[in-house]
């Protein structure tokens, strides 16, 4: 049977993933308020992918046989100095994610719990991609910091980002 402890885990991850979408809402919003609807449009999917992770906890927990709580979250950030600004802190976002996943793996395989374990895995490879993709995003913007031309290349290529659920 599984412990209290790694159901209290699982949850507190399902509330993080939601609190992600929160705070990819919020970077969304800064984009916007700026007048980078192409980048506003890529955080906008990704809020919906968090979202979906959210619900892969959720639909695991139920499947356990166990309740999901949802509890309340605290309120993300929404300064940003620049567009680069949102993706450098994505991708601090991205490194704490792993981190609390890792852990949460970790007291899978001290308590053998193995289902778990497989259904971490999906993350921990998830999470291999969601900093990959950040950590090339920042490269990129770096890169092309006194380019305006390529920074609206790279504005309207983000901008075709949707998310499908399908494709996860
Ligand atoms: Fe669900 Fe971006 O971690």
């Amino acid at each position: 049977m599984i412990t209290k402890e790694l159901v209290e885990g699982l949850n507190d991850q399902m509330n993080y993933e939601f609190y992600s979408a929160h705070a990819y809402l919020a970077t969304a919003a800064y984009c916007s308020a700026e007048g980078f609807d192409g980048f506003a449009t890529f955080f906008l999917a990704q809020a919906e992918e968090e979202r979906f992770h959210g619900m892969k906890f959720y639909n695991f927990i139920n499947d356990l046989g166990e309740r999901a709580t949802v509890t309340n979250m605290p309120t993300p950030n929404n300064e940003f100095n620049s567009v680069l600004d949102s993706f450098e802190k994505s991708l601090k976002h991205e490194k704490e994610v792993t981190r609390r996943i890792y852990k949460l793996a970790d007291m899978a395989m001290d308590q053998r719990e193995h289902a778990t374990m497989t259904f971490l895995n999906w993350f921990i490879e998830e999470q291999v991609e969601e900093e990959a993709t950040f950590d090339n995003l920042i490269q990129k913007l770096e890169r092309i910091e006194n380019d305006s031309n390529a920074f609206y290349m790279l504005e309207a290529e983000l901008g075709k980002r949707s998310f499908d659920a399908n494709e996860n």
